[in-house]
């Protein structure tokens, strides 16, 4: 096998077709089930993208109204998980962890009669797990889910008890809808290579959580809303940007592996965060957010001239989600409760013509040792 070609990080080779979602990193466009990233985000509830990407095209009113209702009614989780949740809690695990934990309990007591069925589990649970983990951290009781709400609503309302005012959710669907699928990243690669074996859906959702938490691929919004509200109370983000760059530190919020132009998610969210921060009248924060990109994208265009660094998604995912109520600990979990959307509908799609992914490596250790026994070594 000498003369295959070594391809670290499997750069630039296909593995699949798919439906489900097409990166054009050059022109700075994603297509999601056919529609631009921006009319999707902004048009579609939560539930709408998830069917569009299960089906292939949008659901009509009896549809939609037995999808959200098959989800609202799966949305509660059996004591064994609370107990599970409320350990994480106590030893301060992060959120991705016990995320991570529940998210492998999913289809406790439920049958496994068909993938779509644990699909649709798998994403009702998720926000379920998440507030109630963050309820415990909180030293506060968890929230039972209520059905006459929406996936979003839902969401918000069980984290802080309280029914969510439209901005809220309208905010935090806009972000669900906005990255709820994207090509074939380190995640959604996980969760088809997990069914390709004919494993199931809920563990091919529980690795990709796995693979999620890493820094390299959902960790950054955390760390960019820090530097927000650093460079807001110090104001002169020239020169905290500077520092920054001097010192050899990456920028949170800039550059990717595939886009070479702003990312379009950030013109998404950017939109959003603007109308949610004017509807509720608080603008300052915001702007010092516009001020820092512009700067910023100046500099690294100074610091990098022959690489293209733009702002990425997770720049306006941390204003978005700050704005909307999220706390901080749990922007990459958020991350997890929608793109599992795009997981599940990517191990369906996998299911739906197989071929086991089962890629070489090239051995780079020795042939023909001879063993030595132990009392000789
Ligand atoms: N700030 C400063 N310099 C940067 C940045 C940045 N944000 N991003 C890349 N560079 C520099 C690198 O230091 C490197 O310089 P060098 O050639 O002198 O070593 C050059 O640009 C190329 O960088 P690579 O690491 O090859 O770029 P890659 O495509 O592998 O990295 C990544 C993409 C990881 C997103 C990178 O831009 C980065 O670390 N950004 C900051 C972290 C971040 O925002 N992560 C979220 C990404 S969005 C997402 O994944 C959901």
């Amino acid at each position: 096998m000498g003369d295959d070609i070594l391809n670290r990080g499997l750069e630039g080779i296909r593995v699949a077709e798919t439906r489900l979602s097409d990166i054009d990193g050059e022109a700075g466009e994603l297509t999601i089930g056919g529609y631009s990233v921006d009319e999707l985000a902004r048009n579609a509830t939560y539930e709408e993208s998830v069917f569009l990407l299960f089906h292939d095209r949008l659901p009509s009113p009896d549809e939609l109204d037995e999808f959200r209702a098959d989800l609202a009614g799966q949305r509660t989780i059996g004591d064994e998980v609370r107990a599970v949740l409320r350990r994480a809690a106590d030893e301060d695990k992060p959120a991705m962890d016990a995320l991570r934990m529940g998210a492998a309990a999913a289809n406790l007591g439920a049958g496994a009669e068909d993938p779509e069925a644990d699909a649709r589990r798998v994403i009702a649970v998720f926000p379920t797990i998440v507030a109630t983990y963050w309820r415990y951290r909180e030293g506060e009781a968890p929230v039972e889910p209520r059905e006459d709400l929406r996936h979003a609503a839902n969401y918000l309302y069980m984290l802080t008890g309280e029914e969510p005012d439209d901005p809220a959710v309208r905010g935090l669907e806009t972000y669900l809808n906005t990255v709820v699928d994207h090509g074939l990243n380190a995640s959604t690669f996980t969760a088809r290579t997990v069914v390709s074996t004919e494993s199931d859906v809920v563990s091919a959702a529980t690795a990709a959580v796995g693979a999620l938490k890493g820094p390299l691929h959902g960790g950054a919004p955390g760390p960019v809303l820090d530097m927000l509200r650093t460079v807001h109370e110090r104001g002169d983000p020239e020169a905290f940007v500077r520092e920054k760059l001097d010192a050899g530190e990456r920028l949170m919020g800039f550059g990717h592996r595939v886009y070479r132009v702003r990312d379009p998610r950030a013109a998404v969210l950017s939109a959003a965060a603007s109308e949610f921060y004017e509807d509720a009248g608080d603008t300052e924060f915001f702007e010092s957010v516009k001020a820092f990109e512009d700067v910023a994208v100046d500099l690294l265009a100074e610091h990098k001239p022959d690489r293209r660094l733009d702002t990425n998604v997770e720049f306006y995912t941390a204003a978005l989600l700050d704005g909307v109520g999220i706390p901080k600990e749990l922007f990459t979990a958020c991350f997890a409760v929608s793109r599992v959307g795009g997981w599940t509908a990517h191990a369906l799609e996998q299911l739906g013509d197989n071929r086991l992914i089962r890629p070489l490596s090239t051995y780079v250790g020795d042939h023909d040792r001879s063993w030595t026994p132990v009392v000789e070594r």
